[in-house]
């Protein structure tokens, strides 16, 4: 499978790592991200962590004794306040937690956001785990923006993957991590201790099914799709749409013309009272920082989206 992986990412961003010293597989991104601070943390080092976050990275900083640094994002479509990032830099900051597409925001880094943090990178030494699970998830034209297409920043990075995103396949807990050979040695002395090896027969399943491009490659179109089709279904209700999701399967709308409730009580509410659920936006944030948003996930069959839309037509009630 890491030859099939080392293929897969020479034709897409003609980049120059080894099967054998670069890419690590594991059971999952989420054990991946853990093994990689695992590798790097020492007490009261600072790891800078651009919330809203997905929810593994704070818990797994603080396991290891570092401390997070939480630097917000803008929302509603959550792009990058560089000034910010830079501001939250300083002699004991060890490394950032980047990703790409981002979940739960939808915002996809830009040319620009990888030149900004190439910046930081080159006045200081910083570890880059990159968290690019949802790589093939982009929309309207966009281009996922890889470390690995960025030697500078691959040069001290943990680039992290899943077969969940990518395959349909969450719960099978197959991921990567491709890092240069000085890092890649550090994260096996560690995942030699967490997990060991990994499903071997899930390997060559996979290996094969890596041979064919056309489902990764096809991915943003039948993504594209399903936000398409989402964002048609629910057109006449009552949140408030600030931008389609440009990435990931998951929409961010606003509700405040709905209810005054705080995000948590809202989402509650909506699943109890309306039977469709979403996510607040707090629940990504270690200060729980409610912005009065909740985070819609489309990966659905079309038949369950058009349920949950007739469902929401009920909130045309309650204006
Ligand atoms: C941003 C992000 N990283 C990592 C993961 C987890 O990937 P895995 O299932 O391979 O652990 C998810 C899954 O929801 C995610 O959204």
């Amino acid at each position: 499978m890491r030859e099939a992986l080392e293929m897969k990412y020479r034709s897409l961003y003609g980049c120059h790592f080894h099967a054998e010293t670069n890419i690590t597989i594991t059971p999952g991104a989420t054990y991946a991200i853990y093994t990689a601070l695992a590798t790097i943390i020492e007490t009261g080092d600072e790891v800078i962590v651009l919330e809203p976050a997905y929810d593994s990275y704070i818990p797994n900083i603080i396991v290891q004794g570092g401390i997070p640094v939480c630097v917000p994002l803008i929302a509603p479509t959550f792009a990058v306040d560089w000034q910010k990032v830079n501001e939250a830099v300083t002699s004991r900051t060890k490394a950032i937690i980047m990703n790409t597409p981002h979940n739960p925001g939808g915002y996809v880094w830009t040319k620009e956001d990888m030149l900004e943090l190439k910046k930081i990178v080159q006045r200081k030494q910083i570890y880059l785990i990159s968290d690019e699970v949802y790589e093939h998830l982009t929309f309207d034209g966009r281009k996922h923006e890889s470390v690995l297409a960025y030697p500078e920043l691959y040069a001290n990075a943990f680039v992290i993957y899943s077969f969940g995103k990518v395959f349909h396949a969450t719960g099978w807990k197959m991921g990567y991590c491709i890092a240069p050979d000085g890092l890649s040695n550090e994260f096996r002395k560690m995942h030699q201790f967490l997990s060991f090896s990994c499903n071997t027969p899930m390997q060559y399943a996979l290996a094969e099914y890596l041979k064919h491009p056309e489902p990764y490659l096809q991915l943003p179109d039948f993504y594209e799709a399903k936000r398409d089709f989402f964002m048609a279904l629910i057109r006449d209700l009552p949140f408030t749409v600030h931008e389609s999701s440009r990435g990931t399967y998951f929409q961010t709308l606003g509700y405040d013309k709905i209810s005054s409730l705080g995000d948590k009580e809202f989402a509650a509410w909506l699943t109890r009272e309306i039977g469709v659920a979403c996510i607040p936006f707090s629940a990504f944030y270690q200060s729980g920082k409610d912005d009065h948003l909740v985070r819609f996930c489309f990966a659905k069959k079309e038949e369950t989206l058009i349920q949950a839309a007739s469902r929401l037509k009920k909130l045309n009630a309650f204006l």
